[in-house]
């Protein structure tokens, strides 16, 4: 593995670049190239068979094309349905995904009620069921799959992106600081953070929203360590933008998220 190679980072659409923007944060002296499968989206609300072909078919894309010498899946539900066959088809490939933020929020939470939103596919995922066993009795979880959202954010439809969080966040239960009440809402999709500000007018300030990108970034950091894998590049790092679909709405989320 060439440590002067870029890292590919790969989600359905735009919400990998919440992620994206932690891990460049992070490791400003990384080249990336970012992967988004739009002519393929959404991933959560289509059968496993559909996302774990496209993973297996990026991953093998970014590797052959780009020489990745790391892969980050920048999406809760490719990283549920495919991660373990990812891993499995490239040994030698530091491979690094996401999932909801329930560990810290059990940690966070005082009232002990938490509300998590995230695509139909992550929530019924095998992982996710294994996460949430494994937290049995250290907070109660309110589970709330929130099909559209994803798409709304993906268009950048304002008011689909309202209506469809305004539906959610009440399907999902009482969020406040009192007894009972969800202190803390986990967005368990990378496309969420961007919706960020809606939720938060929703469920109110004194409620913690919790994402995945900086845990991730650090998790890199640390794989690229162990494996000597650092970029000594004297410049800052690069960006290269990809997409099966059409790039304008790519372009027009990287330059309004990460201010380029
Ligand atoms: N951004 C993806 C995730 O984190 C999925 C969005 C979708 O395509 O449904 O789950």
């Amino acid at each position: 593995m060439n440590p002067a190679a870029p890292i590919g980072v790969f989600d359905s659409g735009v919400g990998g670049i919440s992620v994206l923007r932690a891990l460049r944060a992070r490791l400003p002296q990384e080249d990336f190239v970012y992967f988004a499968d739009n002519a393929h989206a959404p991933y959560g609300e289509r059968p496993d068979r559909h996302v774990i072909e496209r993973s297996l078919a990026i991953a093998q894309q970014l590797r052959g094309r780009e020489g990745i010498k790391a892969l980050v899946v920048a999406c809760n539900t490719a990283t549920a349905a495919a991660i373990d066959l990812l891993r499995a088809a490239h040994p030698d490939l530091p491979i690094v995904g996401v999932e909801p933020a329930l560990k810290p929020a059990a940690a966070r939470t005082r009232t002990g009620c938490v509300g998590v939103l995230a695509t139909r596919g992550t929530l019924a995922s095998a992982r996710f069921g294994a996460l949430l066993a494994s937290l049995q009795g250290q907070a109660r979880f309110a589970l709330q799959p929130c099909d559209g959202l994803a798409d709304a954010v993906e268009q950048a439809d304002a008011t689909k992106i309202r209506a469809l969080c305004d539906r959610y966040i009440r399907a999902t239960g009482q969020f406040g600081s009192n007894n009972e009440d969800m202190d803390t809402l986990v967005l368990g999709c990378t496309h969420y953070p961007f919706a960020a500000d809606v939720l938060r007018s929703l469920v109110g300030p004194e409620v913690a929203l919790l994402d995945t990108g900086e845990p991730v970034a650090r998790q890199l950091g640390r794989r690229l360590d162990e494996g000597g894998l650092r970029a000594d590049h004297r410049r800052p790092g690069r960006l290269a933008w990809q997409a099966s679909g059409p790039t304008a709405l790519l372009t027009a989320a990287a330059a309004r998220w990460l201010a380029l």
